[in-house]
C-alpha cells in the first residue's frame, strides 16, 4: 500500500477504491507574457505535479485535505460560498461553482491532495490544481473525460473571474494537453497548436528555483495587461490591429510613452523569438535556441520589467558558464524559477557552483529540478 493511500485511510476511513489523478506543472521554454496578447508560446508539461485521491461519498460534503498545508477543509454542495475566501481552496471552490453552473451533477466526496510542485514559483501550481480538480470532478461525476481545450478555457475563466488573476491561456492549456518529450507550440489566439519533439541529445533542461517569493506578481501582472491594452488602443487608432501581437516594430513610432513602447517592443520581439526557436528546435540547433533564451530574458528584464535581482543573478551566472547554452526566467516573473539549457554531464558542477554564489549574494539557497516534458492531466490506474 502506498503512503498516500494509507494517509487517505487515516483521514477518511475507507481508501481501497479511491481513484488517483495527476496533473503536471509546466515550464515555458520561450514566449513569455504574450499569451494574453494572442501570441505564440512554447510551454511543456513537466513531471512535477499534483496528485489527488478521490472517493465519492453519500453525503453532500466535499472534504479536501492538502498534505502541503496539513489541513482539511469542507464545502457543502448545497451552500457553496459564492465569493473567494482568499484561501488555497479557492481554486477548487471556483471549479465546483463552475461545474455546478454547467449542470454537472456533483456529489459528495473525500479528496486528498499531495504536490511535489513548488507553489507560486512560476511552474503553474495554480493551473495544475484547477485543471486537476476540473478533470477529476468531470470524470467522476459526469462519467466522461472533459474536452481538454474547453477545460483549459473554463479554468482560465475561473482564474480570471473568480480568483482574480487576469492570466492568459498558456498554463491551463499546457497542463491539460502536455505530451511526453514534446514542447507545445501554441497560438494563443486561435488555440491551434503543434507538438515539437524536444531532442536535446547530451543537453538537459534544468529548472532553477530562486526561492524568492513572488510577492508583487499579481498586481504587477494585471498592471502589465493594462499597459498592453493602452498600447493596443494607440496603435489601433492608426490602423486595424486586434491583438498587440499583430503590431510591428514600425508601429513603435506611434507610441510616445516610453513604458508602453518598451512593453510593445517586448511583445513583438518575443513573438519573433518563439518562431525562431520553433525552427531552431526542429533542426536540432540548440546553440541558436540557447541564444534566443538569453535574449528573451534580457527583454523581460529591460523592456517588460518583470524580472528581479535574484532571477537576473541566476541567468548571468549560468550564462558565464560554457556548459550552459542559454538561460531565462520562466513564468510570470518577480521571483520563481529560471530554466537553463545545459550540458548534461556538467549539471552537478553547475548546480554546486550556483548554489554557493547565490547563497553568498542572497542568503538563501536555490533549488534545482530536472525537466522532463510529460503528458497532461490524467487518471492513474
Ligand atoms: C503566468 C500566467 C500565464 C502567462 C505567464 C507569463 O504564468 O498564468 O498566462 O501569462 O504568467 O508568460
Amino acid at each position: 500500500m502506498d503512503k498516500l493511500r494509507t494517509r487517505f485511510g487515516e483521514l477518511f476511513g475507507e481508501e481501497v477504491s479511491a481513484q488517483r489523478y495527476f496533473c503536471p506543472g509546466r515550464v515555458n521554454l520561450i514566449g513569455e507574457h504574450i499569451d494574453y496578447l494572442g501570441g505564440l508560446v512554447m510551454p511543456a508539461a513537466i513531471s512535477l505535479g499534483i496528485t489527488a485521491l478521490i472517493l465519492p461519498t453519500k453525503s453532500s460534503k466535499v472534504r479536501i485535505h492538502s498534505t502541503d498545508f496539513n489541513e482539511t477543509i469542507a464545502f457543502n454542495l448545497d451552500s457553496l460560498p459564492t465569493v473567494k475566501q482568499k484561501y488555497w481552496s479557492d481554486f477548487i471552490l471556483g471549479v465546483l461553482l463552475h461545474l455546478k453552473q454547467q449542470e454537472i451533477e456533483l456529489g459528495g466526496c473525500d479528496i486528498l491532495i499531495d504536490s511535489n510542485l513548488p507553489k507560486g514559483s512560476g511552474l503553474s501550481s495554480s493551473a495544475a490544481l484547477e485543471v486537476l480538480c476540473y478533470f477529476m470532478f468531470h470524470s467522476v461525476f459526469a462519467g466522461t473525460e472533459p474536452d481538454r481545450t474547453q477545460m483549459a478555457l473554463d479554468c482560465q475563466q475561473i482564474e480570471n473571474e473568480f480568483v482574480g488573476l487576469n492570466c492568459g491561456i498558456m498554463d491551463q492549456f499546457a497542463v491539460a494537453n502536455g505530451k511526453e518529450n514534446h514542447a507545445i507550440v501554441l497560438n494563443c489566439n486561435s488555440l491551434e497548436h503543434e507538438f515539437v519533439p524536444l531532442e536535446l541529445g547530451e543537453h538537459s533542461l534544468l529548472i532553477i528555483n530562486s526561492n524568492k517569493p513572488r510577492t508583487l506578481a499579481e498586481s504587477a501582472y494585471n498592471q502589465r495587461r493594462k499597459e498592453c491594452d493602452e498600447a493596443l488602443k494607440i496603435i489601433s487608432s492608426h490602423r486595424q490591429v486586434k491583438n498587440l501581437i499583430e503590431a510591428t516594430l514600425d508601429d513603435l513610432k506611434l507610441i510616445s510613452d516610453p513604458t508602453l513602447k518598451k512593453r510593445t517592443r517586448h511583445a513583438i520581439t518575443e513573438q519573433l523569438r518563439v518562431q525562431d526557436s520553433a525552427t531552431a528546435l526542429q533542426f536540432g540547433d540548440l546553440i541558436a535556441f540557447g541564444k534566443l533564451m538569453n535574449k528573451s530574458h534580457a527583454s523581460l528584464r529591460d523592456d517588460y520589467e518583470v524580472s528581479c535581482p535574484e532571477l537576473d543573478f541566476i541567468v548571468e551566472e549560468l550564462k558565464s558558464n560554457p556548459a550552459c547554452l542559454g538561460a531565462r526566467m520562466t513564468g510570470a516573473g518577480f521571483g520563481g524559477c529560471c530554466i537553463a539549457l545545459v550540458d548534461g554531464s556538467s549539471i552537478q558542477r553547475i548546480t554546486q557552483s550556483l548554489s554557493e554564489t547565490y547563497k553568498i549574494q542572497f542568503k538563501i539557497s536555490p533549488s534545482f529540478y530536472g525537466c522532463k516534458p510529460s503528458c497532461g492531466v490524467h487518471r492513474i490506474t
